[in-house]
């Protein structure tokens, strides 16, 4: 790295500054107080930040903000940092005895600019950014600088001598620190704990697989169990498959028994229509033999009738005969009668006149004697008439009467006839009848033969009934069978589906806990080895490093210091704990009674070698150093030779502070500080 310019705003004593720094080595000269040490802390809180320091410390009093922009090059890049400080607004100061405490301050915007691309960053982002920068291979730690540029590059005017003063033990920290030989430490105790840790875990491990023989165990039976279940299950599969058989067979036999229920079952309906059949035709033939016998009844009836109106004789006369005759007498009777009129009215006349006396036509008196004859006669002819009428009226009907007979035999003659008609459609009807009795009476027999065939048939029906149920029920029952198997089988298959469940996660089990037992074994391993071979690798590197770096270390010490004291009597070395020890001539000398420029000596000799071994160990190269005060208590001589020493060092840029005036002849530019009213100014001036 070299340092290309630096621009300050309210740091410290400066206002405003920008300084540009040369190649080469440069001196930044002034009095006490100038701001000399200012610029260096600046170029470190620039590039690191403020780290375990307060803000206060770079920030001017008075002021609420500031900033650090710092330009330099770093592998081959030109990179331009900016870091600025911000006091905290809301409190301005306290008072403390007296006086103003300012208040606090952090750290405000910053950034970085690589070859001229900006990123702005937080604080911490930036110091990892910046280590990467500058290829410093160290854990970035927000709560401090950089090790490697402390020990390595920049020497704070306090630590120049200090390190020469630090008790032995704090020394070796320190410088473990820069060399980071410490690390080793470090990770050997990681180590140790991390080796601890994997045993613990092994531990936990084993026992969490404590359980492993007892899932053997368990496999082992299942592994017994299944061929068992399975046996048992082919044989419940073949007692399946054998009901199922019967089932089919029987099943076979009740189709037939129902074919032939169906059979039997047709004919023994039969009983019934044959039962109706079977009256229909009893009822037929009482009723035909009813009939037959009625007009049976009838005919004897017929016969007698005829018998009787045969014994009716022939009349004498014929119907025109007593016709006729009955018209005569019919004539003598209205002849009769209308004479007995006249007969009538003259025994009237005579009457009148004989019982009157005279005649009414001449009205002259009559005869009574003569009249009285008269009378009597006309009475006689009238009675005689009448008689005669009624011997006609009496003949009339004697002949109606005999009219009557004959009409009467005609009549049963005319009966006669219908009734012999009658006899032979009866007679007829009889036999038809008979003849129809017959074949009913054949029916019936039919009937009644077909009738004992039903009866049987139905008998036949009963039995093959009672046969399908028989067989009906012994299905079913080996349905039952069947069912109960089929259940056995779902219950074993269940089972066996169970166990081999069961076995894969049991199997897996023991593969994880197996696997675990491993992992155990592993851990066990690698806790091993972190101990017994790489923390003891560790340590023989550390102390390897550690020889190999007091033995660099010595060599520069013992050159830079023999460098600026030119007494041969005099040496440097380093015991284990590198407290630096002086010999003269072989004896060892009390670093108390060194003079001051040997003690100043004996500090940048001792700064330097660590300087350089630092600067190798994290092969960050050799191009910058950066010292304050290095000269203190020097005698002019000395300080010429700080001049040869640095160009010995065949460094790019050394950055010097110091109040000696004297070395400005050993540099290659040089800077003055004034401060005038408290603010610090830079000029440079002629080498
Ligand atoms: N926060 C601050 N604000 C203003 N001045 C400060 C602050 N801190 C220290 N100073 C002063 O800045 C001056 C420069 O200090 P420094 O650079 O260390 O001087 P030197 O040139 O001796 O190295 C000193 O007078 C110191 O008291
Ligand atoms: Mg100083």
């Amino acid at each position: 790295m070299i340092i290309k310019s630096m621009r300050l705003k309210n740091i410290r004593t400066y206002e405003e500054e920008e300084v540009k720094f040369p190649e080469g080595i440069i001196l930044f000269e002034g009095g006490i107080g100038a701001g000399k040490s200012t610029l260096l802390l600046a170029i470190e809180f620039a590039l690191f930040g403020i780290g375990n320091e307060k803000g206060t410390t770079l920030l001017s009093i008075g002021k609420n903000s500031g900033h650090v922009e710092l330009t330099f090059e770093a592998g081959g890049k030109d990179v331009r940092v900016f870091r600025s400080l911000e006091r905290n607004r809301r409190s301005a100061g306290t008072l403390h005895q007296g006086t103003i405490v300012p208040a606090s301050v952090k750290q405000g915007e910053c950034w970085v600019e690589v070859d001229g691309a900006r990123t702005s960053y937080s604080p911490k982002e930036m110091k990892e950014n910046i280590l990467k920068v500058l290829s410093y291979n160290e854990p970035a730690d927000p709560k401090a600088k950089s090790v490697i540029f402390r020990y390595a590059v920049y020497t704070p005017q306090e630590e120049m001598k200090e390190i020469l003063s630090q008790p032995p033990d704090l020394r070796l920290q320190t410088i473990r620190k820069a060399l980071r030989i410490e690390e080793y430490k470090i990770a050997m105790e990681n180590a140790r704990n991390i080796a601890a840790d994997l045993r613990r875990n092994a531990a936990i491990i084993r026992d969490g697989a404590k359980r492993l023989p007892e899932v053997q165990k368990e496999i082992k039976a299942t592994e017994e169990e299944l061929p068992r279940l399975e046996a048992e299950l082919r044989q419940v599969e073949k007692e399946v498959g054998r009901i199922q058989e019967e089932i089919e067979a029987l099943k076979a036999e009740l189709d037939r028994h129902r074919s032939e229920q169906l059979k039997y079952a047709k004919d023994a309906e039969d009983v019934q229509n044959i039962d109706v059949d079977l009256q229909n035709v009893r009822s037929q033939i009482a009723g035909r033999r009813a009939d037959i016998s009625k007009h049976k009844r009838r005919l004897e009836e017929l016969h007698a009738r005829i018998e009787t109106l045969q014994q009716v004789k022939e009349p004498a006369m014929s119907e025109a005969d007593v016709e006729m005759m009955l018209a005569q007498a019919k004539a003598s009777l209205s002849e009769y009668d209308s004479e007995i009129g006249k007969l009538k009215a003259d025994v009237e006349r005579m009457r009148t006149l004989v019982e009157g006396g005279f005649c009414p036509t001449c009205n002259r008196p009559i005869d009574g004697t003569e009249y009285g004859a008269h009378l009597h006669e006309a009475q006689e002819k009238y009675e005689d008439a009448k008689k005669m009428r009624q011997a006609t009226y009496d003949r009339i009907k004697e002949l109606e009467d005999i009219k009557k007979t004959i009409i009467n035999y005609e009549n049963n003659k005319k009966e006669l006839n219908a009734l012999k008609e009658n006899v032979t459609n009866t007679e007829d009807w009889i036999f038809d009848s008979e003849q129809r009795l017959s074949d009913a009476e054949d029916q019936e027999k039919k009937l009644l033969a077909r009738r004992l065939k039903a009866i049987d048939a139905a008998k036949r029906y009963e039995e093959v009934k009672a046969e399908y149920e028989d067989c009906n029920q012994k299905i079913k029952d080996k349905e039952r069978d069947s069912k109960r198997q089929l259940e056995r089988k779902a219950k074993l298959e269940q089972e066996m589906a169970t166990a081999t469940l069961n076995m894969e996660h049991l199997r897996a089990e023991a593969d994880r806990l197996e696997a675990e037992l491993r992992r155990a074994e592993r851990l066990s391993w690698h806790s091993e080895w972190l101990v017994k071979y790489f923390a003891a690798a560790l340590e023989r590197i550390e102390l390897t490093v550690m020889n190999t770096v007091r033995r660099e270390f010595e060599e520069e010490f013992s050159r830079w210091f023999s460098y600026l004291v030119e007494d041969p009597s005099k040496g440097v070395r380093i015991d284990e704990d590198f407290t630096p020890l002086v010999t003269q001539d072989s004896y060892e000398q009390e670093l108390n009674n060194l003079s001051g420029g040997e003690r100043t000596s004996l500090a940048l000799a001792y700064r330097l070698a660590l300087n350089r071994v630092v600067q190798r160990s994290s092969s960050i190269g050799t191009d910058l150093l950066i010292l304050d005060e290095p000269t203190d208590g020097f005698s002019k001589d000395q300080i010429g030779k700080l001049g040869d020493l640095l160009r010995e060092l065949q460094l790019r840029q050394a950055v010097i502070v110091s109040h000696e005036r004297e070395l400005e002849g050993a540099v290659d530019h040089i800077f003055r500080i004034h401060k005038e009213g408290g603010k610090s100014k830079v000029f440079p001036a002629m080498a």
